[in-house]
């Protein structure tokens, strides 16, 4: 049962075993003619999106060089019972991912894949991201499932079972100011800087529940939904997949690391947009490898269907 893949990481291969092979013995494509004819020619498209994504619009990745939030792990922080253990901390946390967020604008990466996804009827889009910025993009609903929820919605911790979407407050409360300050680029938000206390907030202080009064409100991050699982069961059982999109993550968290591995189980040819080449390790000869950052290369692998896309998203038809 995909429920029990609850945003963990993964202990498979990062693709079948069979298919890994010692990189440059059987390396993937990199012609952007090539991956364009295909684009073109493809029925069922499947992206999965990772924070790289998002990293050309100024937000941080989850691994690697400053992945650590004031030396915890962002991933540590983003469970159910660091919350429980210490909300103002793991409030603060949020409070500052979510300023980022409102902060940010989206990439043209974001506006090239909303674009295709106008474009292709069969287009299913999964993103791991909770910035809201494929939303802002002008990614239609109805091709863009949230995996991991969204930094903007709040939930009753005490699942009383109220909700509040696109909660726009920054700072969500007044004692989370220390969150959304603004430092300029040369100098260190205290926040940041693991040798400065964190600021000492009392849990009644913190935004709490409107219904039932008692529960503490939370971001819907990592909730992962029943019904919308079961739909992106339908969408990939329907038939063949003629291309997966892989773009901007590590791919080591479930459930977006098996949608991928059943997508090329499905026939889809993989193609991988990442910077840093060690995400290419399991590449068949037939897949592509784009070594870059999203926000550059996907306009152009897009360009043959979607036009050209300028700084502002807005694409001219060819
Ligand atoms: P990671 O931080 O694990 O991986 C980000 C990937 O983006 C890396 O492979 C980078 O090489 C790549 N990257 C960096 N800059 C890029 C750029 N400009 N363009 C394209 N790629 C770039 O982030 P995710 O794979 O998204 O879950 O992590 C998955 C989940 O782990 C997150 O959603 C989060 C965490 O647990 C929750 O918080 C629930």
């Amino acid at each position: 049962m995909r429920r029990s893949f609850f945003c963990s990481h993964r202990t498979l291969f990062p693709r079948s075993p069979e298919s890994y092979s010692p990189r440059g013995r059987m390396a993937p494509k990199t012609s952007i003619a090539e991956f364009r004819e295909l684009v073109n020619k493809s029925n069922r498209i499947l992206a999965v999106c990772g924070a790289g994504l998002s990293a050309a619009s100024g937000l941080p990745t989850f691994r690697g060089a400053g992945g650590l939030w004031r030396n915890h792990e962002p991933t540590s922080l983003a469970r159910p019972e660091a919350f429980a253990d210490d909300p103002a901390l793991v409030w603060l946390f949020y409070a500052w991912r979510k300023h980022m967020a409102l902060r940010a604008n989206p990439n043209r990466g974001h506006y090239a894949l909303a674009k295709l996804a106008m474009k292709k009827d069969n287009f299913l889009c999964l993103t791991q991201n909770v910035d809201g910025l494929s939303v802002r993009a002008g990614h239609p609903d109805s091709k863009l499932r949230l995996l991991h929820g969204s930094i903007l919605d709040l939930e009753c911790f005490n699942k009383c079972g109220y909700i509040d979407r696109l909660n726009l407050n920054d700072p969500p409360c007044p004692a989370l100011a220390a969150a959304s300050e603004d430092y300029p680029p040369d100098q260190t938000m205290p926040l940041l800087d693991p040798n400065v206390p964190t600021p000492k907030i009392k849990v009644q202080d913190l935004p709490h529940c409107p219904e039932c009064k008692t529960g503490l409100l939370r971001p819907v991050l990592c909730g992962l939904d029943d019904a919308m699982l079961k739909g992106i069961d339908d969408w990939i059982e329907q038939g063949p997949i003629d291309l997966m999109l892989e773009i901007g993550t590590s791919a080591t968290v479930f459930p977006a690391a098996g949608y991928m591995h059943e997508a090329q189980n499905r026939g889809a040819v993989v193609a991988v947009v990442n910077p840093d080449p060690d995400s290419a390790g399991g590449l068949m000869p037939d897949d592509f490898f784009f070594q870059g950052s999203a926000a550059e290369v996907l306009p152009q692998l897009f360009e043959g269907v979607i036009g050209k896309t300028d700084e502002n998203g807005d694409t001219a038809p060819n």
